[in-house]
């Protein structure tokens, strides 16, 4: 398969890359290739950080480094440090502050009810610690300690959903934000000590809530800086969901790097006295990179060979990387 832009290629043509995101099914090798660009991008010279906001971490045995909690420098290469992010410590930071939010609403409301049972409600679903991890995503690529984020596993459905809503977060939080000033200029009639300015949390979360999302827009839709890439294998189920990924993040406007294939067995390699069920894989997946061919045409950026053994420890993935940045 001829590939017209690789990424190496992509890469050099986007200087200001900054933000990039590796998505697709489970399995695919998703965590891998994060890893192979992220050595990749250390190996141009730089500061590269390569995190995880998975709740089931990978880098770890990945790396074969404990990186839990903090970015670690990577052993044995420069300009690379690697962070799994505390998912539990995330989310039980989220759930404190969302309980100080209320507790502080049904006193300003002199509402005589635990604020537990709310607190409850409004943190015990999937959404909730979904929305906790891309919001500590977002947090640090605003802290802006790194020349180049590779973030394993893309926040697809998160992303999509910011962005569909964000432009009805931004209606939403306007008219709370009016409806929160009525409140106050109302409160303050009716009180005695009139002159008593009081400090409104709820309207400074609302504030500082519709201004992170806004900069998170600007960022994750910026074509110079930010870029999806989506790994696919040469088999049906990988490809059906890159394909509809590519569709979503195309109409909301969010930057595709490209695809890459990865797992794919060398022709070369496969000699006639090869294994039958050797033989039956690589005849289909040399349909199905017809059919990759065809559907994302002009996109696919790099073909990774399936290796002998699976990618662990910097050596391996120091191979991926040259298989990833190699230029046809
Ligand atoms: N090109 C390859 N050759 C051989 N093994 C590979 C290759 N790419 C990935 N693997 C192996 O396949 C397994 C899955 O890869 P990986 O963990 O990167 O997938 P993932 O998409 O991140 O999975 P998950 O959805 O569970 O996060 C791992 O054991 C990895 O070492
Ligand atoms: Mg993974």
């Amino acid at each position: 398969m001829r590939i017209e832009k690789s990424f190496r290629q992509f890469v050099e043509e986007h200087p200001n890359l900054k933000y990039t995101f590796f998505g697709g099914k489970g399995g695919v090798g998703k965590t891998v290739l994060a890893g192979a660009a992220a050595v990749g991008f250390a190996r141009l010279g730089k500061r590269t950080l390569l995190a995880s906001t998975n709740p089931v971490h990978s880098l770890s045995s990945l790396l074969d480094q404990d990186v839990f909690g903090k970015p670690t420098p990577v052993e044995g290469i420069p300009n690379l440090w690697a962070y799994e992010i505390d998912t539990r410590d995330t989310i039980e930071r989220s759930k404190r502050e969302i309980k100080e939010k209320i507790e502080w609403f049904l006193r300003f409301a002199e509402i005589r009810t635990k604020a537990d049972e709310f607190v409850e409600s409004a943190t015990m679903n999937p959404a909730f610690e979904e929305s906790a991890m891309f919001e500590n995503m977002i947090d640090i690529m605003f802290k802006d300690e790194y020349e180049v984020y590779v973030f394993d596993t893309a926040p697809t459905a998160n992303a999509r959903r910011l962005l569909g809503m964000s432009s009805v977060y931004s209606l939403w939080v306007d008219k709370m934000i009016k409806s929160r000033q009525e409140a106050q200029s109302l409160r303050k009639l009716l009180s005695y000590s009139k002159d008593k300015e009081e400090k409104d949390p709820l309207m400074e979360y609302l504030v500082n809530f519709r201004d992170r999302m806004m900069r998170a827009k600007a960022l994750l839709t910026d074509d110079e800086k930010t870029a999806f890439f989506f790994v696919t294998l040469p088999e049906a189920l990988p490809i059906a969901v890159i394909r509809r990924f590519i569709n979503w993040f195309t109409d909301f406007g969010i930057p595709i790097g490209g695809v890459v294939v990865n797992m794919l067995i060398r022709e070369e390699e496969v000699g006639e006295g090869a294994a039958e069920f050797i033989r039956n894989r690589l005849t289909m997946q040399q349909r199905y990179m017809q059919e990759i061919e065809e559907l994302f045409d002009g996109l696919v950026r790099a073909l990774i060979p399936l290796y002998e053994t699976e990618v662990r420890g910097v050596n391996m993935l120091s191979r991926a990387a040259e298989d990833l940045f190699a230029s046809p």
